[in-house]
């Protein structure tokens, strides 16, 4: 920077500053004048930096790139020395000294990590979702990150896909309260903090409808499921003021999502009013060619820019051919001003123009990461995520006066697949909890046993006989198994759902050695399972997922009684990869199976599989017993200016305290569209000490039995609901009003 530009600069913002207070606009339109072309096309590039990888990689000269002016943002940068000597070369050797953006994956935790986020989910607890991203933000900002790619609100409904584990699951109106609880923790109520920091809604949309579960697939539907069932979550996050948003990988009815101005311009900025910026994904601009959408790299460009894709993550299209396409008029200067605005816009509400070095604090970073705090609000939140899914005869919780226990599987001693995909900077090797550190605190050395049996996915049996030897000198067996952290995530499509490997097999094999013995299976893993032949061969089912830092601790809680299970699932789980896609708020078809009749001939089945899954949407056990009685609604119809109440009582008749999530279900039985067969429309978590009772009420209006229509329009329709709250998805409804 020359001392005039510099001095320039600093006038045209000191006085920005005090005269127009947080005027972020006015500030921007100021540095924007002194900005040249380039300038401001350096600022929707974004290159990796060395500390992770994320993608294929792509060799970047970063330190002549951001000299140059030609890039304004990083991802996978992050530490405070490796930010301070990247911001330095922005601040100090660029002519206009604009700070640059550093970007992560902090998905489910950035040190101390947190269940994946398919776990945390299964909390339905909003509050700890938001803490846990919080903590993600404090320790990631302590670490010179100002932005977050977090939340992936993709709604999800094939577990053959391996992202599925990034987001929350089936459901629409969860998915969409969840979102919202990931916005305020991470950007927090004052972005200006040196702890808080951007969210980037992702992957905008539509991807989590792959074709086939294959990553990256097409993606076909119509506008009215897009506006009802995969948009919902995106706009709950704008509305809770997400700064940024991710495009997708996919294309979406033949147009790549990277290029997709239906979506971004019409919906995402004009319908939405998204006052934000839009990263691409991982080189998604580029990936436009071979999609057969845009020629060669300079046609992608002019696609993603025109279609409102702010920044180039990775693609180096943007630097290469934006300055050519605005001479050639191709791309109206107009466009590549209000993407710099945005971008610039974010970094004025970080207070980055304020101080670069903000979140550059050594004393910070070394006193932020993995704080006692933060570890046992880890702790409390795996508790929280894990679904108990089956416990014949009540064999868990296990006494800790259990003479012998034995351990076994390939993940029993894991601290490293316990963190799952996607853990960020979160330690793989001496840091995380493993399940067999966890139940020391239960029991004696001598009171445990322990073999590995075999590995999550190579086929050598040769410890099987060990496995067996043990388990048949132990009085209860653990099992503990599951995927490897890398089967879930990107690019971790499966067709088959069962546990991988021989695992299987060595139940089995387990199984038969102790035809009596209790057993129970531990599961650590990504997606919904198919556990058919599991729930015959062992008693209890403990869904841990990939449960975080502090994993192995909260799984030993729940096996010992400390903690009573209260997770309960946000996907179903299918009885076979045939009924996938399988989900609760599905449509009726004209052939339903009639209930007293399941075998009728001409209906919609399948010959070979009941259409019932294993596991329904919103299951979960608990220790205790809830009893739901004296369902009243405030009246038999609702207007549209009024509210509708609806109460059970709901009692705990079992003999431990413990949480149940009530769950409030609708059926619009006559639409102009069909609706589906059950929709949620409201949860509570509640606690309840043993022999307590608790009246619960939901209140509803028109507004909340709104969807778009054949017209697209967002619309209530008069008729008949039906109406219940349950404990799970899996009930037939007694009750109804009438929408007058
Ligand atoms: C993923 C995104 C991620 C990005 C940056 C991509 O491959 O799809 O979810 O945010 O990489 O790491």
């Amino acid at each position: 920077m020359t001392l005039k530009t510099k001095l320039t600069y600093s006038i045209i913002f000191v006085f920005g500053h005090v005269a127009l207070a947080q005027n972020y606009e006015a500030k921007v339109d100021s540095l924007m004048k002194l900005m040249t072309l380039q300038e401001k096309i350096g600022q929707t590039v974004m290159y990796s930096g060395s500390w992770d990888q994320t993608g294929p990689i792509v060799g970047t000269d970063n330190a002549k790139y951001i000299r140059e002016g030609n890039m304004g943002a990083m991802l996978n940068a992050f530490t405070v020395k490796g930010t301070y000597d990247l911001q330095k070369v922005a601040v100090e050797e660029t002519r206009l000294g604009i700070p640059l953006l550093f970007g992560y994956d902090v998905i489910h935790g950035h040190r101390t990590i947190f269940p994946i986020n398919l776990g945390m989910a299964a909390s339905w607890d909003l509050k700890m979702i938001e803490e846990s991203s919080r903590i993600s933000a404090e320790e990631a900002s302590a670490e010179g990150l100002h932005w977050t790619f977090s939340p992936m609100v993709d709604i999800a409904r094939d577990p053959r896909w391996g992202r599925i584990s990034e987001g929350s699951g089936e459901d629409v109106y969860l998915a969409s309260q969840i979102a919202k609880a990931y916005v305020k923790g991470y950007q927090g109520d004052d972005l200006s903090k040196h702890n808080t920091i951007l969210a980037c809604a992702k992957h905008f949309v539509g991807y989590g409808a792959a074709q086939a579960g294959r990553d990256y697939h097409t993606v076909n539907m119509g506008e009215g499921e897009l506006r009802n069932v995969y948009l919902p979550p995106f706009k709950a996050a704008v509305d809770a003021g997400v700064e940024t948003f991710m495009s997708a990988f996919n294309e979406l009815n033949g147009v790549p999502t990277s290029g997709n101005k239906f979506t971004l311009r019409d919906i995402l900025q004009e319908e939405w009013g998204f006052k934000g910026f839009v990263v691409s994904d991982y080189t998604s601009i580029n990936e436009m060619i071979l999609h057969g959408f845009a020629k060669d790299s300079t046609d992608a460009a002019r696609i993603g820019m025109n279609a409102g894709v702010d920044m180039d993550m990775m693609g180096s299209v943007y630097r290469k051919h934006l300055k050519e396409l605005v001479e050639e008029g191709k791309v109206d200067e107009a466009i590549v001003n209000d993407a710099c605005r945005r971008i610039l816009l974010a970094k004025f509400k970080l207070g980055l123009f304020d101080d670069p070095y903000r979140y550059i604090d050594e004393k910070r970073e070394a006193e932020t990461k993995y704080k006692p705090e933060f570890l046992s609000k880890a702790r409390e939140i795996a508790a929280a995520s894990s679904v108990l899914l089956q416990n014949k005869n009540n064999v868990l919780p296990l006494s800790k006066e259990t003479k012998s226990i034995a351990f076994i599987g390939p993940l029993v001693k894991d601290e490293y697949d316990i963190l799952g995909n996607w853990a960020a900077k979160g330690d793989r090797k001496g840091k995380a909890v493993s399940v067999f550190e966890g139940v020391l605190e239960y029991l004696k050395p001598n009171q445990i046993m322990y073999a590995k049996g075999c590995d999550i996915l190579k086929d050598d049996e040769s410890g099987f006989s060990e496995a067996i030897t043990i388990s048949k000198k132990a009085d209860v067996i653990v099992l503990v198994m599951g995927e490897g952290h890398h089967m879930s995530g990107e690019a971790a499509s499966r067709t088959n759902l069962k546990i991988p490997g021989i695992q299987p097999k060595l139940i089995q094999k387990i199984r038969e050695a102790n035809p009596d013995k209790k057993i129970i299976l531990v599961l650590m893993n990504g997606r919904p399972i198919n556990l058919s032949d599991e729930v015959n061969l062992v008693d209890a089912i403990l869904e841990v997922w990939f449960p975080g830092t502090m994993g192995g601790a909260a799984t030993a809680d729940i096996l010992f009684g400390a903690y009573n299970p209260s997770g309960k699932l946000t996907v179903t789980f299918p009885r076979n990869v045939g009924q996938v896609p399988i989900y609760y708020n599905m449509k009726n078809t004209g052939r339903p199976i009639p209930d007293n009749n399941p075998t009728e001939d001409y209906k919609s089945n399948y010959i070979d599989s009941p259409n019932s899954p294993l596991f329904v949407f919103g299951h979960g056990l608990s220790y205790t017993t809830f009893k739901y009685a004296d369902f009243t609604l405030s009246s038999h119809t609702l207007s549209f200016s009024d509210t509708l109440k609806a109460s059970v009582v709901v009692s705990n008749t079992g003999g431990f305290d413990g949480y149940e999530v009530v769950q409030l279900y609708i059926h619009d039985k006559v639409g102009s569209v069909t609706r589906p067969v059950k929709e949620l429309k409201g949860f509570q978590k509640i606690f309840l000490k043993k022999g307590e009772s608790k009246t619960v009420t939901f209140i509803l209006t028109a507004e909340d039995l709104k969807f778009y229509n054949s017209e697209m329009n967002y619309t209530v329709e008069h008729g008949e609901f039906e109406i219940a709250i349950a404990p799970s998805s899996d009930f037939k409804f007694k009750n109804s009003f009438i929408l007058e």
